[in-house]
């Protein structure tokens, strides 16, 4: 791999762990003002210290990001659908790879839509970023979308959409956590992160989520909702970092979790201190 494609993907994957807590806000872009979302500032700005990169479109990192921060911003590039569109799946390249390197990327995302009608078209686009990623040493992420059929998110389906985008030349891909993921960790010959997915009954889940993905070989997670839409997202985001790059048990994220809130909480933290 070229050097600035490595120098770009260890600023994301981090050399130290080998691993990575990237944080999604990116669902404006077919959700428009998702629940916690509705103000993106609001939501990025207290868990960017926290974050290893952040995935965004460029609306919300020009109106939503200090262009001081040092965070590596992993641009998502495709678009074009909408919930209360026909379908989900037929996507585009929405932002110009000249654009992309005038931001300062770090990584490029974009959605691919394996065993739809779409199939051929996102997997081209997928096909198009690569080359200009090769050409400007910025990698892409592919992620492995299955629009409104979450029930799509079995192993095989999975392994089949990963390995595609691999051999297509994807840097990195990013999927969904499912029973028997071992498996599609074996197949997928780049490094694998997992989205969070709609937002999980408790805190509990998406620690289990996140520690079972990284044991069964996953180099981290890239999640949203399991993290704003908690009533705790600062102390939600610290617990996954323990999990993902310091070896955390589920048990222990959520202890440290309760920690952190109390932490967190201006009124305990005083009465801590008494
Ligand atoms: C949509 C995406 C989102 O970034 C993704 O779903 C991650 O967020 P969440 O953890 O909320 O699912 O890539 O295609």
């Amino acid at each position: 791999m070229d050097w600035g494609l490595q120098n770009r993907l260890s600023r994301i994957i981090k050399p130290e762990t080998g691993r990575t807590v990237m944080l999604a806000v990116d669902h404006g872009y077919f959700m428009g003002p998702t629940h916690k979302l509705e103000e993106p500032r609001k939501t990025i700005e207290p868990l960017l210290p926290y974050s290893d990169a952040i995935m965004c479109t460029r609306g919300v990192l020009r109106t939503s990001v200090n262009p001081k921060s040092h965070v590596p911003i992993v641009l998502r590039v495709s678009g074009g659908a909408s919930v209360v569109g026909e379908s989900l799946t037929n996507e585009t390249i929405t932002t110009s790879f000249r654009e992309a390197v005038r931001l300062n990327v770090a990584a490029v995302a974009l959605s691919i839509f394996v065993g739809t009608p779409h199939e051929h078209q996102t997997l081209k686009n997928l096909g198009r970023l690569v080359n200009l990623g090769e050409d400007y040493g910025v990698p892409v992420l592919a992620v492995t979308a299955v629009g409104k059929e979450l029930e799509k998110r079995d192993a095989r389906y999975l392994g089949l959409a990963c390995r595609i985008a691999a051999e297509i030349g994807a840097h990195f891909v990013k999927t969904y956590y499912c029973e028997d993921f071992a498996k599609v960790v074996k197949g997928c010959p780049v490094p694998l992160v997992v989205a969070g997915g709609p937002k999980l009954e408790t805190e509990l889940d998406a620690f289990e989520l996140a520690h079972e993905a990284v044991s069964e070989g996953a180099v981290g997670v890239d999640m949203g909702r399991n993290i704003w839409q908690s009533e705790h997202p600062v102390a939600m985001i610290k617990a996954i970092r323990e999990i993902v790059h310091n070896g955390a048990s589920v048990r222990e994220a959520q202890r440290l979790y309760e920690d952190f809130k109390k932490a967190g909480s201006p009124l305990l933290a005083k009465t801590q201190t008494r």
